[in-house]
């Protein structure tokens, strides 16, 4: 097990840590059956470190049938097989720990695979067991059962429903999944998943793991008693309730869980860190980050924001503001294993749907790429500069855009699939990582990759990038670098420009500046010693979709 005294001490190490997601199978394939897999991981310490972060992340390396890219998890204390052995991790904390850099894993409470032993031996077991009431089981309305116990609508559509067949081969009851049918979920009014979530956070942070990525943190408790069985159709935040009485989301009866949680966390020293992945209403937020639960959430109000200043800034004031108010630290998200690339998404025209724009536009997808990426750059290191921790998904280091072309018939996203009507998948952000400029994966493994490498993925390679000045990987190496130097109090305090709207220009109590030009006319730079800029500057001016530095 990982010795990681060298690490102890510093209990805020997360509060601005820049957090690297690793979505393990797509990141290094050590063995070449084109999975991704941990020592894969192991043999890009050095890359990491010279990246310059303080945490990664890794996506859930559980055993799992993938029918949901492994947050389908049919053991919550072991590794995937394909993804490597419990050695292999403790090696692997061990070998990021010694090179300072923490490790964060995915914890997804909400639901077990349908592999899981408890799932399969509630369908083993008769109606009303012990083993049933783990999960959550209806019986069907109609004569016979036949009609399912609700209209209730699967995040991956169509019917969060799923009809068994009972151990004497009778059609028999129902369970509820609020993803795929592979994806049943918990009943969290059963003491024993209670139990053994417990045990599942004390398993890994005995082992080293320095913290945790709860997935949907917010549907765990759901009200379901005597009968009630709830007729939403599909999830829309915007349907939710919001005074904690919401039958299925943001109940708040969740936060007694996450206290249980906090407990556990503080029992380590450095306490455990915890952030959430909870979509709800933005006043709705403070309670699962403060220091009595998880003491962090997700705010991916950035994600909506566009190329647009003013909004931006709003965003910015407010989320700071709650974090203060919590005693916790915000947190800046632009992409991740969910969504589509930023650098991409930016290409488009403000105010694009990118979730409707996508499933017609696929193949012709009208993407400015060269200014989404100028904008994706301005945008992350304008986010670096702000107060509060960042969390970055691999391969935007590269610049990468998302993959728009991966054929139908290779896809694997269960989204894609069970709505075929949107068609929206999110495969095309968690391709294979190209490391080199030639191979039969691009420096990925030795063998193939499980998603479709794009011809164009060469010229975004790690071997393409590396020391060549203005590439995007020697910018997010400079900016980390530079980050952790100039870290400092979480405070910022906005320079106003009243004659441009166009420019977001801020301090830190150090001295240390960021300016972004959203505009396209050149903007001339405050007083100060340039530190760092996104884009070469025009004729000594910051130009269109640039940031910088300055101290
Ligand atoms: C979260 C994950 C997503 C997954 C879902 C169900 O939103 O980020 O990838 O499909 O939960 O576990
Ligand atoms: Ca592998």
């Amino acid at each position: 097990m990982s010795d990681f005294k060298f690490l102890t001490g510093s209990e805020d190490w997360w509060r601005q840590a820049v957090v690297y997601q690793i979505y393990p199978r797509s990141f290094a394939d050590s063995n070449g059956d084109g999975i991704g897999d941990i020592r894969g991981i192991i043999s890009r310490v050095d890359y990491l470190k010279t990246l310059g972060i303080d945490a990664v992340w890794l996506s859930p390396h559980y055993p799992s049938a993938l029918a949901d890219g492994g947050y389908d998890v049919d053991d919550y204390r072991n590794v995937d097989p394909r993804l490597g052995t419990l050695e292999d991790f403790d090696e692997m904390i061990e070998q990021l720990h010694r090179n300072g850099i923490r490790v964060i894993v995915d914890i997804v409470p909400n639901h077990s695979g349908s592999n899981h032993v408890w799932f399969q031996e509630a369908l083993r077991s008769p109606k009303g067991s012990p083993a049933r009431d783990r999960y959550i089981f209806r019986d069907g309305k109609g004569e016979n059962g036949e009609i399912r116990p609700s209209e209730l609508v699967s995040h991956f559509g169509p019917t969060a429903w799923t009809r068994i067949t009972e151990p004497d081969g009778t059609p028999g009851q129902w369970y509820m999944h609020l993803f795929a049918p592979e994806q049943p979920d918990f009943n969290w009014d059963n003491p024993e998943v209670r139990e053994d979530f417990l045990e599942t956070i004390r398993f890994w942070s005995d082992r080293g793991v320095d913290g945790y990525r709860i997935d949907v943190a917010h549907a765990l408790t759901k009200n379901l008693a005597n009968g009630h069985l709830p007729e939403r159709t599909g999830y829309d935040l915007s349907l939710v309730k919001h005074d904690g009485s919401d039958d299925l989301f943001d109940r708040d009866e969740v936060h007694e869980i996450y206290k249980s949680w906090r407990k556990v966390f503080n029992e380590y020293n450095p306490p455990r860190m915890a952030v959430a992945e909870a979509w709800v209403h933005p006043e709705r937020r403070p309670p699962y980050a403060s220091t009595e639960e998880l003491g962090q959430s997700f705010n991916f109000d950035m994600l909506g924001a566009g190329w647009n200043p003013a909004r931006i800034k709003s965003i910015a004031d407010y989320n700071l503001g709650e974090a203060k108010k919590q005693g916790t630290s915000t947190t800046w998200v632009l992409s991740n294993h969910d969504v589509i690339r930023h650098a991409t998404r930016l290409g488009l025209p403000d105010d694009t749907d990118f979730f409707r724009w996508y499933s017609p536009n696929r193949f012709n997808p009208g993407v400015d790429e060269a200014t989404g990426l100028a904008r994706a750059k301005a945008m992350t290191q304008l986010l670096l500069a702000l107060p509060g921790s960042t969390y970055l998904y691999q391969g935007e280091e590269l610049g990468l855009q998302e993959h728009l072309t991966i054929p139908a018939e290779q896809m694997q996203d269960p989204q894609f699939f069970r709505n075929p009507d949107v068609g929206f998948s999110r495969d095309g952000c968690r391709v294979p990582l190209p490391w080199a400029r030639s191979g039969s994966s691009l420096g990925f493994g030795p063998g193939g990759a499980h998603l479709p490498q794009p011809a164009w993925y060469v010229d975004y390679s790690v071997e393409a990038q590396s020391g060549q000045k203005g590439s995007t990987l020697e910018l997010y190496r400079e900016l980390l670098r530079m980050r952790s130097e100039l870290v400092c109090a979480e405070e910022m305090a906005w320079v106003r420009h009243w004659f441009n709207k166009n420019v977001l220009h801020f301090k830190r109590p150090n001295g240390w500046q960021s300016i972004t030009n959203f505009g396209s006319k050149p903007v001339k730079l405050p007083k100060g010693r340039l530190l760092v800029s996104s884009k070469p500057l025009v004729d000594g001016k910051l130009g269109a979709n640039t940031t910088a530095w300055l101290k």
